[in-house]
């Protein structure tokens, strides 16, 4: 499985889910601990570029920019749509899913015969017991097909519930100060950031919504995808933890992070 513009690593695709009702635990140190330690937590795949794999009690497929005809072996219950770029909407339409998108890419996408539940920014929608919030994101929206363009609506993130950890993935957006609303609403988890800049918050900008944020975890998502959008996400690291107490997971295409709820 490939995403557009940069490879994949399959092997890396079909990790454990460490998910586990016993009343011990394997966590990713490779030790058992007991599961108290842990009220909640998920498997977050980073699949390249925006789009993000979420695995628990459902799957919840985010942006799903991937190679057309490739195997999607993510089988998601439920996609979330940011925006209409091509490099977000990706393959919503082939995949066919029960789909979560604002309101006027909803109604394109119900014309394209998918189950839709169109929402818009400040709302919520409960689906087969995940929430998904729409949260502002400042960036255009457009769907364009055969050369033809259409309306997109405004373009959004989400804060997507599940098993009681919280995601939010800011979609493709500048800085902007209500960001500390989203912190201060929502406690997510961890904060999904674009750094790739250009079309997005670069890395200085994105180190500003992280303190906004103030979710204990960061993953930077957006750069290296192409060249306009390069981004060194080891610096934003560095940079971020040598001031704050937020960790920054710097992930490799394919590769999955537990996410729980520790404070
Ligand atoms: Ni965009
Ligand atoms: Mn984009």
């Amino acid at each position: 499985m490939y995403c557009k513009g940069k490879p994949l690593y399959a092997s890396t695709l079909f990790l454990v889910n460490l998910r586990s009702r016993t009343s011990w635990i394997l966590r990713t140190d490779g030790k058992f601990h007991p599961s108290r330690e842990i009220s909640a937590y998920m498997q977050l795949t980073w699949l390249g570029h925006a789009c993000v794999l979420l695995t628990g009690s459902k799957k919840i497929l985010i942006d799903p920019f991937i190679e057309s005809g490739s195997i999607v072996d993510t089988n998601p219950d439920i996609v979330a749509v940011t925006h209409g770029h091509e490099d977000h909407l990706g393959e919503t339409v082939a995949l066919g899913k029960k789909t979560i998108a604002i309101t006027e890419i909803a109604k394109y996408l119900t014309a394209k015969g998918l189950p839709v539940e169109g929402i818009n920014i400040g709302g919520t929608t409960i689906v087969d017991g995940v929430s998904f919030t729409m949260t502002p994101a400042v960036h255009s929206s457009w769907i364009e097909e055969a050369g033809i363009g259409c309306y997109g609506g405004t373009a959004a993130g989400f804060v997507i519930g599940m098993d009681g950890v919280k995601i939010y993935h800011a979609g493709d957006t500048a800085l902007f100060s209500d960001m500390k609303l989203i912190g201060e609403l929502y406690h997510p988890d961890v904060a999904l950031l674009p750094i790739g800049g250009r079309y997005t918050m670069g890395t200085a900008e994105a180190m500003m919504a992280a303190h906004f944020i103030g979710a204990k975890t960061v993953i930077p998502i957006h750069y290296n995808t192409w060249d306009k959008i390069r981004a060194d996400p080891l610096q934003f690291k560095k940079a971020i933890e040598r001031t704050t107490d937020i960790r920054v997971k710097v992930l490799m295409p394919g590769e999955s992070t537990e996410i729980n709820n520790d404070p």
